[in-house]
């Protein structure tokens, strides 16, 4: 198997997580004998600082002939006065554009040995195991006309789908539930907005074309509070650009830290594969973040731009094993908890490495018998 991969790392903590995430593939690629190639490439605020844009043309180019685009995270505070088409995130959201991927799946599961880091009780969350599809190209992100006008004190932000755009990203929620536990959650504010009218409409329209999968339709609003009541009752859940962006976070909570999600955005010409959570400039560079949100990314590649169903199972079982034996980096340690051991960003990325080879080792055993 041959792939290229693009890396962008960005800022912050995104070059100390995306490294344990690399660290992952190429074990993968050794055990399998595969052709894995890592191109490293600025986006962000770095890029900023050492080119004077947040998606550098060379970037952009190298990020489309490559088969799949790992990035780490982008954001730093000493950006924060510049205009929104000027900051580190604006690169994030050109090469989002750019790669064409609109359906971002973030999945968001209880692990069963983080029961308890959630300021939630343990019987509300334990079994969750949530997907969300966010639409990522459309709706207040990308809707034209946008602007503040600073004279007049006034600003313009859009959302605009289309029932075109709609059809796509629900296809793909409703064939993932098909594959799951068949329930599919649409959310959106049709008690308000057009844009949620022409979303529930079309959402209805195309569920015929899944009679096995369950259709339910929640407002926004008592969706966020149902993911804190109930999270179980989810399985897959549709949401446009924006509402998915805050209710994945959200669903941050559940897992007991940001820092455990991963996501992958498919559907375009390149998949495009981050962490959920942002830079964390507070904690760069002191080896504190957490590189289990980045590690599962790197299975989600596996899974969605290589086929490697086996191997992304794997490192999922691999975090899952690390966890279960009581290894925390901060964002996770319980305090008063003597059986949990702090560890360093990197050694966590050790800890899950030698997980892997421990249960690729036993998976080649078994094949050799
Ligand atoms: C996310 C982030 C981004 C978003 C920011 C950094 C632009 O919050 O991926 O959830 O809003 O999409
Ligand atoms: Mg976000």
């Amino acid at each position: 198997m041959k792939l290229k991969i693009a890396i962008l790392a960005g800022d912050g903590i995104g070059p100390e997580v995306t490294h344990e995430a690399v660290n992952i593939l190429k074990a993968v690629a050794e055990f399998g004998a595969h052709d894995f190639t890592f191109t490293p490439l600025l986006v962000g605020g770095i890029a900023i600082d050492k080119t004077g844009s947040p998606l550098p043309t060379e970037t952009l180019e190298a990020a489309l002939e490559s088969d799949a685009v790992l990035m780490g995270a982008v954001g730093d505070n000493k950006f924060n006065a510049l205009p929104p088409d000027k900051r580190p995130e604006a690169g994030l959201l050109q090469i989002r554009a750019a790669l064409g991927g609109y359906a971002n799946l973030r999945p968001s599961i209880a692990y069963p040995a983080l029961s308890g880091n959630s300021p939630l009780r343990p019987e509300v969350t334990d079994g969750t195991d949530i997907l969300f599809v966010r639409e990522l190209l459309g709706g207040l992100y990308f809707g034209q006309p946008r602007s503040w006008d600073k004279e007049a004190q006034r600003a313009i932000n859009t959302m605009v789908y289309t029932r075109a755009e709609v059809v796509r990203v629900a296809r793909v929620a409703f064939e993932l539930a098909q594959k799951r536990r068949k329930k599919l959650t649409s959310v959106d504010k049709a008690n308000v907005l057009e844009v949620s009218q022409l979303w529930r409409a079309t959402v209805t329209g195309i569920a015929k074309d899944y009679p096995d999968v369950t259709l339910e339709h929640q407002l926004v609003d008592s969706m966020a509070m149902h993911l804190m009541n109930i999270p179980r009752n989810f399985d897959v859940v549709l949401t446009e650009n924006l509402f998915g962006d805050i209710l994945s976070d959200e669903a941050g909570v559940i897992t007991g830290s940001l820092g455990m999600l991963p996501s992958a955005t498919i559907g375009g010409k390149v998949n495009l594969y981050e962490p959920v959570h942002g830079s964390a400039p507070d904690i760069a560079g002191q080896g504190k973040a957490n590189p289990l949100g980045a590690i599962l990314t790197a299975a989600m590649v596996l899974r969605h731009s290589a086929g490697l169903e086996q191997d992304a199972a794997a490192i999922e079982k691999a975090v899952a094993k690390v966890l279960a034996d009581g290894h925390r980096t901060a964002d996770i340690m319980r305090g008063g908890n003597a059986s949990q051991h702090l560890v360093s960003t990197t050694e966590m990325g050790k800890l899950v490495h030698q997980a892997l080879a421990e249960s690729i080792d036993q998976r080649q055993a078994m094949h050799a018998v």
